[in-house]
């Protein structure tokens, strides 16, 4: 189908970063070691750093990589893969690929995932995804907030701050704290939920530690949680069906949040935690309003091709956008619980469609496919 769409097959650079093997080894054995019962006891924001960084947490593995690598090559294009480390820019440079598929996560810095996007601006080859300023600010909690109140897209309050609080905070508790420009749940752990400022301070100094970075600290919102995948520009663009987060699938002592702890420890591909309902069982009024409010973030943030929007609802039902991820996570895989993927096999679009389809976007975004 993708063959027809796209008249002629291009060179298709193809911009990663890859996790290292030591890495995978680490989490591996970290996971090997702890059981799912001493996490429910351990109080992992003291004891993670000591066991294992999560630097390389937002980066694709292998698997991941092959599985897009073969994606684009069925459609008929040619694939050269460029991994996103300092020798990038020469190495598109040189090759010149006639368009990139980009899901580099980047390496160092809170502007790393526009490092790649920047590159290819600056030497004019086309590239799937969202250009520099928006990844930018997607990337920067409160700068992607500022925009979405400036547009009417609601958000929880927050502020933000790198040393500790001495007045009257400006969040009411239970408060959420949380690293301003990480992904992937970095740096989010159970302690983020804090009910006075006592806790509230502990996380702000943990977080400054550990990331050398300002807190973003939001009105906890206790409701049900989404995430939301959309496809697409202007007009054309879609919303996949929403998938549920269940928390209270949940250890019955957690608290009721997406945290490193549960993404990357419970739910592995042998503990598949159950916790994904897709498409999510809401009503029409909930899942108009969801589907309004990403729109509008996307337009907003001017979003290309694709992302991801992770939602929660407030004690009355009432929607938020809690954040939103232009680079999204793919695992090809569908026993791991990837909700990209799995919201686009709800709608019959497999992982090489999927692939292909944000690759067609790009295309036809560029104009490449009439020339
Ligand atoms: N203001 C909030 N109120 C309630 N829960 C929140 C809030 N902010 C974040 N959370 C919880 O923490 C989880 C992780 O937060 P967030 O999505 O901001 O982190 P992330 O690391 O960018 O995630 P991703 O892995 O999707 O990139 C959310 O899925 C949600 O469960
Ligand atoms: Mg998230």
């Amino acid at each position: 189908m993708s063959k027809e769409k796209t008249k002629n097959f291009l060179r298709v650079g193809f911009t990663y970063n890859i996790k290292k093997e030591v890495e995978q080894e680490a989490v591996q054995s970290t996971i090997e070691e702890n059981n799912r019962e001493k996490f429910i006891d351990t109080n992992l924001a003291e004891n993670y750093s000591n066991r294992l960084s999560d630097v390389y947490a937002e980066w694709d593995d292998e698997e991941t990589i092959s599985a897009v690598e073969a994606a684009i090559k069925k459609a008929g294009h040619e694939v050269i893969r460029i991994e996103a480390d300092e020798n990038a820019f020469e190495k598109l440079r040189l090759n010149r690929p006639d368009i990139v598929f980009n899901m580099a996560e980047g390496f160092g810095g809170a502007s790393r995932e526009s490092h790649i996007p920047a590159m290819l601006e600056m030497l004019n080859i086309p590239y799937t995804a969202s250009d520099p300023i928006t990844i930018g600010n997607c990337h920067d909690k409160s700068r992607c907030k500022e925009i979405l109140t400036y547009h009417g897209v609601p958000n929880p309050g927050f502020f933000t701050t790198d040393t500790i609080v001495n007045g009257q905070p400006k969040v009411k508790f239970p408060a959420f704290v949380k690293p301003l420009h990480e992904g992937s749940s970095k740096g989010i752990y159970n302690s983020c939920v804090v009910n006075d400022k006592k806790e509230l301070n502990r996380e702000i100094t943990r977080i400054k530690q550990d990331y050398d970075q300002y807190s973003i600290i939001e009105d906890f919102l206790d409701g049900r949680e989404f995430t939301v995948a959309l496809l697409g520009n202007g007009d054309k663009v879609q919303v996949l069906p929403i998938v549920e987060i269940n928390l209270d699938g949940l250890p019955a002592d957690f608290p009721k949040i997406y945290s490193y702890e549960v993404k990357w420890f419970f739910d592995t591909r042998e503990n598949k935690l159950d916790i994904f309902t897709c498409p999510a069982d809401i009503s029409d009024k909930l899942k108009g309003k969801i589907e309004t409010i990403c729109k509008n973030a996307y337009r907003a943030l001017r979003i290309k091709d694709w992302a991801r929007m992770d939602v929660r609802c407030d004690s009355k039902d009432e929607p938020y956008i809690i954040e939103i991820n232009p680079l999204p996570g793919i695992l090809p895989n569908p026993d791991d619980n990837s909700c990209f993927p799995k919201a686009a096999r709800e709608v019959g679009m497999d992982y090489d469609a999927l692939i292909q389809t944000v690759l067609n976007g790009a295309i036809e975004r560029y104009g490449l496919n009439a020339k």
